[in-house]
């Protein structure tokens, strides 16, 4: 593995802010994004346009979007579960959308209201106007390993959607562990047969980490030629149609394991701890990651 290069999709903003209870201002989102850009990031997802009513705190969507400091050579892409949302973050300045699927019927009918096979419906006219408007799609499937309502989940149930995704035109595709109760074992049987499907280039991992399993599922990965990790600075994070599931793998603990295992990811790590130092103080709360914690510097 040593030489190789891995992207981090920092999903901090998005997936890290939007099950915070207390509404947080625009302003210190759009700092947020703007600190991140300057540590070597090259993906920021940035917000979602879902509803308000379902996500408050993703409620000022087209403020961050528009207020933040676009730097060259990063994409800062955001949530788009149907077309309304993707014309309204298009109107905002979006180049990048993702889509989210999920493996799990019941998951998908609290997060997003409608069925797996309906949600992808919902995505093909997004994907078209997206190809009209020059805009990259990358899908999101969620629940890969595990549902919090049907429990155990079918690596089948997984091959379907991203290569639905795939097929629509998807330029990457990433496997959420969504409730992070993953482990190695269950990730491998998934992989075994999604890499069969769709290669390994074209998928990602998003791992929360509620059982502390992450950095190992993230690891397993590695081993089937996957080189795109979602991670969320300081942990922070879960979705809120997924009760308990903690935050996504702490960005600067993968960093911390990919740069001792001689991989580039082109961040700093040093300016990663300092914004997540920062988040972690607006929000009042301590970091959630160990690398953060022990940091002393380099
Ligand atoms: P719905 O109620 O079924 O939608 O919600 P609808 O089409 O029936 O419309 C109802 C109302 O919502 C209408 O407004 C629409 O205009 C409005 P009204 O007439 O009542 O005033 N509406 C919208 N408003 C803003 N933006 C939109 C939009 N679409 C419709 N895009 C919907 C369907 C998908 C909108 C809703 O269920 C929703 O917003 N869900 C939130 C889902 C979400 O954000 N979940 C968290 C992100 S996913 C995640 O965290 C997992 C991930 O991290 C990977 C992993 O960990 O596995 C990605
Ligand atoms: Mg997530």
């Amino acid at each position: 593995l040593s030489q190789d290069k891995v992207r981090i999709v920092e999903v901090g903003p998005r997936d890290g802010l939007q099950n915070e209870p207390k509404l947080l201002p625009a302003a210190i989102k759009i700092e947020l994004i703007n600190r991140l850009s300057e540590t070597g990031l090259q993906t920021i997802e940035a917000t979602s346009f879902v509803s308000a009513k379902w996500v408050p705190q993703m409620g000022d969507n087209s403020e961050v979007l528009r207020g933040i400091r676009r730097a060259p050579g990063i994409s800062y892409p955001v949530l788009t579960p149907n077309l309304k949302g993707f014309e309204s973050a298009l109107e905002a300045g979006a180049e990048e959308v993702a889509v989210f699927g999920a493996a799990s019927d019941a998951f998908s009918l609290k997060n997003v209201n409608c069925t797996a096979a309906e949600a992808i419906e919902r995505f093909k006219p997004v994907l078209e106007a997206a190809k009209k408007n020059s805009v990259r799609v990358r899908g999101y499937v969620s629940t890969v390993v595990g549902c919090p309502y049907e429990g155990v989940v079918s690596p089948q149930a997984v091959v379907k959607v991203v290569t639905a995704l795939h097929e629509m035109g998807c330029y990457e595709i990433s496997l959420g562990d969504t409730i992070g109760v993953g482990t190695p074992g269950s990730m491998r049987k998934m992989l075994d047969e999604v890499t069969r499907a769709v290669p390994a280039q074209q998928l990602a991992v998003h791992c929360h980490d509620t059982y502390g399993q992450a950095l190992s599922n993230i690891l397993t990965s590695l081993e089937y030629g996957i080189r795109v990790v979602d991670a969320s600075v300081s942990g922070l994070g879960g979705c809120p149609y997924a009760r308990g599931a903690s935050g996504n793998a702490a960005t600067e603990d993968v960093v911390y394991m990919l740069h001792g295992m001689g991989i580039n990811t082109g961040v700093n790590l040093d300016k990663l701890i300092e914004v997540g130092r920062y988040i972690c103080q607006e929000l009042g709360r301590p970091s959630e990651s160990k690398v953060n914690r022990a940091w002393k510097g380099p």
